[in-house]
């Protein structure tokens, strides 16, 4: 990680209230995909990682029994909180929690995490997927800045001061060596993808 968790938090602090403001395609196309992928059961709990403001969380809610969301910056989660109330939503908490150590420890059945764990080093992203893998979701569904081919720095999708992507082949690794099969890989720019992985 390029920063710490409580300097990447407090970066989100920051700009949370203006966070939902201007969105890429990209982005939003990546949104489109992790709630579509994910479409869980009516009877299923999703736990969302680096929920911010609720993009996933708040999309499944109305289709799941039940969305936990957990980030580490209180200003993104007060933002999801405002939203769910707004829209009714009473099946949908956010709460502290890291990739590595959620903070969750009751049943799951889809995780999904959109535009976050880029944050992490490799080694890092390696142990939060392990980690998840320890929950025992069916299925993973991750959105994120990855690259499909060389790394480019003067791309758009990430800043190489704060933010630490890896390659599609590393995070495929990642999963299958914790017994999951990549399902569906969507690429929706050379930097940006979806992957989905299910329980073998
Ligand atoms: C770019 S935002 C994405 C938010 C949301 N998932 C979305 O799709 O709009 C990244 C989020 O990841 C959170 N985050 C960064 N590092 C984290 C970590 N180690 N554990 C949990 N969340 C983290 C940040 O606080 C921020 O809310």
């Amino acid at each position: 990680m390029k920063k710490t968790v409580d300097e990447h938090a407090a970066r989100f602090d920051e700009i949370a209230a203006d966070y939902d403001d201007e969105k890429s395609p990209e982005y939003n196309e990546c949104v489109a995909l992790v709630l579509e992928h994910a479409s869980p059961e009516p009877d299923d709990t999703v736990l969302d990682l680096g929920c911010g403001t609720g993009a996933i969380a708040l999309g499944l809610a109305e289709k799941a029994d039940r969305v936990v969301g957990r980030d580490i910056s209180e200003g993104m989660m007060d933002e999801a909180r405002r939203k769910a109330d707004e829209r009714g939503l009473d099946n949908v908490e956010f709460g502290q929690g890291r990739f590595r150590e959620p903070n969750y420890d009751g049943d799951v059945d889809v995780v999904t995490s959109n535009f976050a764990m880029h944050h992490l080093s490799n080694e890092e992203k390696r142990e939060a997927i392990s980690v998840i893998a320890g929950l025992g979701p069916r299925k993973v569904v991750l959105g994120d800045v990855m690259f499909f081919g060389e790394p480019n720095p003067e791309e758009p999708f990430y800043s190489p001061e704060v933010d630490d992507p890896a390659t599609v082949g590393e995070l495929a690794d990642a999963f299958t060596d914790e017994g999951y099969a990549l399902t569906a890989v969507e690429m929706v720019h050379e930097q940006v993808g979806v992957l989905v992985a299910e329980r073998l």
